[in-house]
C-alpha cells in the first residue's frame, strides 16, 4: 500500500525570536503529518505551541529549516503567495471563535468564499449544506452572537471547512467550553477525521490531546511523539491530583471549623 501524501513536512524547522534576547522557542524539528491524519500537540503554557502553530499556519516563517505544506517549499513563496496559499489549504479555528456577531451563522461561513470567485448563490448552497454537515442547518439565519459557545465553534469550524481545506488547524478548540458542550465539539472533530480530513489540535489539555491518533508533546520548544493512551494516564492523574487537593484544602478547612468550635466551647466554659 502506498503512504499517504504528506501534508506539512517540518525538515529541521524552528523558530528563535530575535529578542534581546533571542528566544529559541521551538528548537529544529523533524515532523511529517499525512493526509487523513488526526494529530495533536500538547504542551503547557509557553512551551511554544503558539509559535508551532504560527510557523505550520503560515503566520508567522520559520527561522531556520525547510517547510513543505502539500509539498509546496513554502520559503520560496512571497507575502501574496503565501497568504494565497493559506486561504486555500488551511482551515483555521480558534479558542476564541473570531465570528461576527451581527452576522448570521450563513453569512460568517460565506465570508471564507469571498476570494473564491464563486457566484453569491453557490456561496449560499456551500454555506448552508456546511453548516449542515456541523448539525446547524436550522441556526442557519441566527446572528452568530446569539447563538450558544458550542454552537458557535461548530459555525467557526464550518467556515474553516467550507472551502475544503488540506488541513484544520485549531488552537485550544474548547479552550472556552464548559465539559459537556466541549465533548460535543470533540466528537465533531472525530467525525471530521473519520470523513477524511487532516487535522491538527494544539492543546494544553491532556484530555483533548488523547484523542487524536497520533500525539505530540512539546516541551521547553522540543517536539517529542508520544503514544496518545500514555496522555489519558496523564489526564486521570491530573484529575486525581485536582481531586487530591480538593480533599486537602477540605480536610484544612474542617480542621480550622473543629479548631474554632472547640476555642468557642473553652471560651463559653470560661464565661460560664
Ligand atoms: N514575539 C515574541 N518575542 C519573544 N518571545 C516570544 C514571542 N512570542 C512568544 N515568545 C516566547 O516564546 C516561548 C513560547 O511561547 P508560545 O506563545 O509559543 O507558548 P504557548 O505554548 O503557546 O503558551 P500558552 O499556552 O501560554 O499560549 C515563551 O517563552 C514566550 O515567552
Ligand atoms: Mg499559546
Amino acid at each position: 500500500m502506498s503512504a499517504r501524501a504528506p501534508v506539512i513536512e517540518f525538515a529541521g524547522v524552528g523558530r528563535t525570536y530575535p529578542g534581546p534576547p533571542p528566544v529559541p522557542a521551538l528548537r529544529p524539528a523533524d515532523l511529517v503529518i499525512r493526509r487523513g491524519e488526526y494529530v495533536t500537540v500538547v504542551g503547557p503554557s509557553g512551551s511554544g505551541k503558539s509559535t508551532f502553530l504560527n510557523v505550520a499556519g503560515l503566520l508567522d516563517r520559520p527561522s531556520e529549516g525547510v517547510y513543505r505544506l502539500d509539498g509546496i517549499d513554502t520559503a520560496t513563496l512571497n507575502e501574496r503567495d503565501r497568504t494565497a496559499l493559506r486561504g486555500r489549504r488551511i482551515g483555521f479555528v480558534f479558542q476564541s471563535f473570531h465570528l461576527l456577531p451581527h452576522r448570521s451563522s450563513m453569512e460568517n461561513v460565506m465570508l471564507s468564499l469571498l476570494y473564491t470567485g464563486a457566484k453569491r448563490k453557490e456561496r449560499r448552497a456551500r454555506a448552508l449544506e456546511t453548516l449542515e454537515r456541523v448539525g446547524l442547518g436550522h441556526r442557519a439565519h441566527a446572528p452568530a452572537g446569539r447563538l450558544s459557545g458550542g454552537e458557535r465553534q461548530r459555525v467557526a469550524i464550518a467556515r474553516a471547512l467550507v472551502n475544503r481545506p488540506s488541513l484544520l488547524l485549531c488552537d485550544e478548540p474548547t479552550g472556552n467550553l464548559d465539559t459537556t458542550t466541549a465533548r460535543t465539539v470533540l466528537a465533531l472533530i472525530d467525525e471530521l477525521h473519520a470523513d477524511g480530513f487532516t487535522v491538527l489540535v494544539v492543546t494544553h489539555d491532556p484530555g483533548v490531546a488523547s484523542r487524536g491518533e497520533r500525539a505530540v508533546v512539546i516541551r521547553d520548544g522540543v517536539l517529542r511523539e508520544t503514544d496518545p493512551a500514555s496522555l489519558t494516564a496523564e489526564a486521570v492523574q491530573a484529575v486525581q491530583d485536582a481531586q487530591a487537593v480538593q480533599v486537602a484544602q477540605a480536610v484544612q478547612v474542617a480542621q480550622t471549623v473543629h479548631e474554632e468550635q472547640t476555642v468557642h466551647q473553652a471560651q463559653s466554659r470560661c464565661v460560664r
